[in-house]
């Protein structure tokens, strides 16, 4: 082990300098005109793969592809899947970036571009320290599969049904993703629970086209309030959701959880300040991390009605658009939830408007056992490659794949978050702490131990 992370350290410049490469190529998986660099950051990890000798294939999909790889030669030993995302969220606001967001800069100690730390920087750290102590020994103490997908932001569509057919060749005994964060600078986490999600889209229309705001307003509905009254309704003063059965399947924490979240060092003043909010709010009964972590929430994500450019236009529109979602606890079903949502919209809608529900996506959420002695196993690697005792925290971001490996594969996921909270994910100047980064390439070197060890 000495010599594979000597060798991590005397190839810190080259591992920054592949990561550069790789966040050069805007893979933005929602945005249909950049399919091709989509396809060029799969060939980027075929590449990659194939460099320290990964058995490599890339497998085209309805959508983007799916890049999978493989390393076999620990007979009789347990064989880890490693799982990433090369794909990425749109940069815009593209004003708001101190440089191009596809132009890595380093600023201090950080890498700052889109996808530096969701998600290429982490896999890539994931990808170089299993190649490092291939290169350097020969062979790896387990077997280790790859599969990285370019569609984990916009749902994964396509992955499903993927693994659906290559169940054999996916079989693993756990599988490992780090596309989430430490708990803090220093602080680094195993996170054993992610939330799932059901995004909706609202449509409410009224007249048959806009109407003169004052010749009409006061004979007919007015979908923008309408749309406004219906969402606003969906929680109460407490900040609970109001749709019936919402809170049916939700598993509580348990009095030794609710101990073990109020032990960690969670700054409430700190976290206002940063964020720029004189209180937080959310439900009554729980604090910031219970809420964040483990209850479900519901929230507005955009709305589209009436004018909204410069200067005054009196009209009464025809129709309002809303998108919200509601994050999902442990063992809450979006399938079910979605079915309750539309049920209770259309019992709410007021006679006077006409309502169209669409459902976008889901996800379902997770919770990892925290006895599994992977977990334990991911905790020393973290301990040897961080230099610090690792905590157990849950995330209120989602990570749709991680359910369907317990549903498809039958195995947990170790996730070990490389990132920090405030890395930027998905906003303008996104960064990367590269110490965590050369720490997590150290991490997982240690992991392919400890877990040949159990
Ligand atoms: N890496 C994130 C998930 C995440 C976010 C983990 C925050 C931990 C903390 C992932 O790339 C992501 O953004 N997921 C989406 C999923 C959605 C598009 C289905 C999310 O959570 O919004
Ligand atoms: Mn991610
Ligand atoms: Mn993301």
């Amino acid at each position: 082990m000495q010599k594979v992370i000597e060798d991590i350290r005397a190839q810190k410049d080259a591992h920054v300098e592949k990561l550069k490469e790789w966040l050069r190529i805007p893979s933005v998986s929602t945005d249909s005109s950049h399919k091709g660099d989509v396809r060029k950051a799969a060939e980027f990890v075929v590449e990659e793969l194939r460099g320290y000798g990964f058995d490599v294939e890339l497998h085209d999909t309805p959508g983007h592809p799916v890049v999978t790889a493989s390393w076999l030669g620990a007979a009789d030993q347990k064989t880890m899947l490693v799982y990433g995302h090369y794909d990425v969220q749109p940069p815009d606001p593209v004003d708001l970036w101190r440089h191009g967001p596809f132009e890595p800069t380093i600023e201090g100690t950080n890498i700052v571009a889109r996808g530096a730390t969701d998600d290429k920087g982490q896999a890539l750290a994931l990808v170089r320290g299993i190649g490092a102590y291939l290169k350097v020994n020969g062979s790896l103490p387990i077997n280790v599969k790859f599969l990285i997908e370019g569609e984990e932001e916009i749902g994964s569509p396509n992955l499903g049904p993927f693994i659906e057919s290559h169940k054999g060749d996916l079989a693993a005994d756990v599988v490992l993703v780090s596309d989430c964060s430490q708990f803090g600078p220093g602080q680094p986490a195993i996170t054993v629970a992610l939330k799932g999600l059901m995004y909706m889209e609202v449509e409410v229309t009224g007249p048959n086209k806009d109407l003169h705001s004052g010749s009409f307003g006061g004979a007919v509905e007015n979908p923008g309030h309408a749309l406004c009254k219906m969402l606003s309704s969906l929680k109460d003063d407490d900040g609970r959701v109001t749709i019936p059965g919402f809170y049916d399947d939700v598993i509580d924490l348990t009095a030794e959880e609710r101990e073990a979240i109020a032990a960690l060092p969670f700054d409430e003043a700190e976290y206002r300040e940063e964020l720029g909010v004189a209180r937080v709010h959310g439900e009554k009964g729980y604090s910031t991390l219970e809420r964040v972590w483990a209850r479900p929430t519901l929230d507005v994500n955009g709305l589209l009605c009436g004018w909204t450019g410069e200067g005054a236009k009196t009209v009464l529109p025809s129709k309002a658009m809303g998108k919200f979602s509601m994050r999902l606890v442990a063992n809450q079903d979006p399938e079910k939830i979605e079915a309750l949502v539309v049920e209770h919209l259309h019992k709410i809608c007021p006679p006077t408007v006409k309502l169209d529900v669409r459902p976008l996506h889901g996800a379902m959420p997770v919770l990892v056992p925290s006895d599994s002695p992977f977990l334990a196993a991911g905790k020393r690697a973290l301990a040897k490659g961080f230099g610090a005792e690792p905590v157990f925290i849950r995330e209120g971001g989602s990570i749709p794949v991680v359910a369907t490996f317990k549903e498809l594969l039958g195995i947990d996921t170790i996730l070990m978050g490389l990132g920090l909270h405030d890395d930027n994910a998905h906003s303008p100047n996104e960064k990367f702490s590269l110490e965590d980064y050369q720490r997590g390439i150290e991490t997982v070197a240690y992991l392919l131990d400890e877990i040949a060890a159990l």
